[in-house]
């Protein structure tokens, strides 16, 4: 039997944006209190949370201040430093743990572990200088793409190499550090596995995730994927693999690129609830926020059973003519709105997004890319 930690008791969630206000909105309807960390002022958790501390992760004191006030600790993105997790875990339980951290904030880590356990990526290299970069591309091979190791997100930290001469240009984008070379993938589709592991060991998801990026942010979701069974059956047998081997607790998403062969390469690891996850607060009978809190507290996992669904996100460019039309969007009572609390409307920024239900996921899809469009439509 493993200890859970009842309603009544604290989550704590080092991190404070939109992935951490819908773990909030999730916990407090099962009766949990919600504190959370980060370095500033009336985030979109803070908004919603029982309690917030305002600190730097580098201030120990207020660290292990917080750790002390709750009962478990998650977080919200991956890129908390790694020794401000291990300040925390001597204290109180932190969920994921620092070890899985230390594996899914390094790009080339993520990728050695998929590598060692027979699960296919696309071909890479870990880079540190101009002349590294040069011998890697001769294994690599054109098109390519480089990342930094450590701190990218939506793209941000990547230039794709097309010709030799973008390689340069490349190497200085990134900051001239410490970098990944990955083969640029022709993929057929793009997918992503949310799953969930439990305190005891239980494994659940939501089948597979269709996505489709623009600029290298997340666009739409539909779920499922159109992709034949067996081909689904493998992707989900990747994600249950990998959450095994890092025993994590609680969600973790598992992005893959979908070959015309059938062919599945992941592309990278998220150790918490994830963008492409959302719509499961509608289409699902327990979100993937609930079953995090259900899987950090011990508590045994909901049913994942899900309706044909589809996700828009709202970026802050649909601000640039003024306040979107919401009334004109959510005319279509299938259509539902969420919106992070984000102050400011910047080009780029996630500031919400939509999720539509359908018969199909393509019905589903063409409804909500409708109402997105309606909310700029004069
Ligand atoms: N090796 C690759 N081949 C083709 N497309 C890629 C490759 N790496 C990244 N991309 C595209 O860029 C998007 C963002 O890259 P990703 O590595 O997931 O970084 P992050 O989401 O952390 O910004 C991917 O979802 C995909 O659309
Ligand atoms: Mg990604």
């Amino acid at each position: 039997m493993t200890t859970m930690i009842r309603p009544g008791g604290t989550i704590g969630i080092f991190g404070n944006g939109q992935l951490g206000r819908m773990i909030a909105l999730a916990a407090q309807p099962m009766g949990y209190r919600v504190h959370v960390f980060g370095p500033e002022a009336g985030s979109p958790a803070a908004q919603v949370a029982d309690e917030e501390t305002v600190a730097r992760y580098d201030d120990r004191t207020a660290v292990e201040r917080f750790a002390r006030r709750c009962d478990v600790i998650t977080l919200e993105f991956e890129n908390i430093p790694v020794e401000t997790v291990r300040w925390a875990e001597a204290i109180t339980p932190v969920r994921p743990s620092s070890g899985v951290l230390e594996v899914t904030q390094h790009r080339v880590r993520e990728k050695t572990l998929c590598v060692d356990l027979e699960i296919g990526v696309p071909s890479f290299a870990s880079v540190d200088s101009l002349e590294s970069l040069h011998d890697a591309l001769r294994g690599v091979g054109l098109p390519a793409v480089l990342k930094t190791t450590t701190l990218g997100y939506d793209g941000k930290g990547q230039a794709k190499i097309a010709t030799a001469s973008d390689v340069p240009g490349a190497w200085s984008s990134i900051g001239a550090r410490e970098g990944i070379l990955e083969s640029f993938v022709a993929f057929d589709k793009e997918v992503s596995v949310v799953a969930a592991r439990g305190l005891d060991g239980s494994f659940t998801n939501w089948g597979l995730m269709e996505n489709v990026h623009a600029n290298h942010v997340l666009d739409t979701t539909v779920a499922p994927a159109a992709v034949d069974d067996q081909t689904a059956d493998h992707a989900i047998e990747i994600a249950r693999q990998i959450l095994e081997h890092l025993d994590v607790v609680g969600v973790m998403c598992v992005e893959m690129f979908l070959g015309a062969d059938g062919a599945i390469l992941v592309n990278e690891l998220a150790p918490r609830v994830h963008n492409s996850g959302h719509l499961t607060i509608e289409a699902a009978f327990t979100s993937q926020f609930e079953q995090h809190v259900r899987a950090i507290c011990g508590v045994p996992p909901g049913a994942t059973t899900m309706r044909p669904s589809a996700m828009a996100n709202l970026l802050g460019d649909l601000w640039a003519g003024g306040e979107p039309q919401w009334d004109v969007a959510l005319a279509d009572g299938d259509v539902k709105l969420h919106l992070y609390g984000k102050s400011e409307a910047r080009a780029g920024r996630k500031m919400g997004h939509l999720t539509a239900l359908g018969a199909t996921g393509a019905e589903a899809l063409a409804r909500v890319v409708a109402a997105r469009g309606a909310l700029r439509k004069a």
